[in-house]
């Protein structure tokens, strides 16, 4: 059976963008592939965070990747922090990973060119732990959001890297990023990706957002004055993006999606959106309530825990072996 890795980061309230662009992916594939998801905590530091409000969004991401159908049974679910390689396995990559490919990161560009500054040397050397988080499992798959994919080129990269220097140790995975959803835009600039650190909220639809409010959030979404709805991301930003929300939740095509709503009026089509994101949300914090409290949140992460350490303490001896600095 083929293997999959992915991980979410922690950072805020997990959105839309989130569930539409990864975690949906996640729960999809689990039963046709050996899937291993974790909760990326060790990046969430990578720029300052306050650790209690920061403590509440790492408790919430973990039950609501339960709550959007994630199974301890048919998945390894586990923090990345319980896996001590990971951070082992993080150095030994930064140290195979050249100062000019971390330059050229998005993330780290886009942070640079917005005049950062302080950014801490874990910020910078982000990707090689995100490449440790992949090699570390032998993934063949890294389903991720298009934002992510530069990172999985990178460990790509590492991995051949790796493999031509000291013989076969790692598979070279590939992103896996769907056609619907795979970057959802903000709904008040639509020119931006949807994200956890969003100024306003009003463009964000977080997953425990109340169900009334998310309506509000899409009803006042920035639309055009072209009065049809059409795919067209560049002419029509705004309604291309809810049209995306659509299908992918509806789980059709943009064709589809499209042929439904020939001859809509924004005000209505805007209704129909909100109505599929609040039975969505429904579900989701349905199951979210009834997880919350409850043990299976322990019980799923120290049964990942187990499974996952096993691999990787097996992978970081090997490793170290085949480096040298191991007696
Ligand atoms: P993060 O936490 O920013 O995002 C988690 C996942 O959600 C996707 N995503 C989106 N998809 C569609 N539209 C959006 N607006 C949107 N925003 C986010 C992301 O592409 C991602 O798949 N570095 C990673 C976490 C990570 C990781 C890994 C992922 C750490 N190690 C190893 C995969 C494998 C991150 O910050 O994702």
């Amino acid at each position: 059976m083929k293997k999959m890795i992915s991980g979410i980061k922690p950072t805020g309230e997990l959105h839309i963008g989130n569930y539409i662009g990864a975690l949906r992916n996640f729960v999809k594939y689990q039963d046709d592939y050996d899937m291993y998801v974790f909760i990326a905590n060790l990046h969430t530091i990578t720029v300052p965070q306050d650790p209690i409000e920061i403590n509440k969004y790492l408790k919430d991401a973990i039950a609501l990747y339960l709550a959007c159908g994630l199974d301890k049974d048919r998945s390894t679910i586990f923090l990345q922090s319980d896996v001590l390689e990971h951070a082992n396995l993080g150095f030994i990559l930064a140290c195979h990973t050249y100062e000019g490919e971390l330059d050229r990161m998005t993330q780290y560009k886009d942070k640079k060119a917005k005049g950062a500054e302080g950014l801490s040397a874990g910020f910078y050397t982000y990707p090689s732990l995100m490449a440790a988080d992949i090699l570390m499992y032998d993934a063949d798959f890294v389903p991720v959001g298009d934002d992510q994919k530069q990172h999985v080129e990178l460990t790509r990269d590492l991995a051949q890297r790796m493999n031509n220097r000291y013989g076969d140790l790692f598979t070279v995975p590939e992103p896996l990023i769907s056609e619907v959803g795979a970057r959802i835009m903000d709904l008040q600039d639509p020119s931006r990706k949807m994200s956890k650190s969003d100024q306003s909220d009003k463009g964000c639809i977080y997953l425990l957002d109340s169900p009334k409010k998310a309506a509000k959030k899409i009803m006042s979404a920035q639309t055009d004055s072209l009065d049809q709805v059409k795919y067209d991301p560049e002419n029509q930003a705004g309604i291309s993006n809810l049209l995306t929300i659509y299908a992918a939740i509806k789980n059709i095509s943009l064709k589809e999606a499209e042929a439904l709503f020939t001859d809509y009026r924004y005000g209505d089509f805007k209704k129909a959106v909100a109505e599929v994101v609040v039975e969505l949300l429904e579900t989701i914090q349905g199951r979210y309530n009834e997880i919350i409290e409850t043990d299976i949140i322990a019980e799923t992460l120290n049964e990942g825990k187990i499974k996952a350490q096993k691999l990787a303490s097996a992978k970081l001896n090997k490793l170290n072996k085949t480096l040298g600095i191991q007696i």
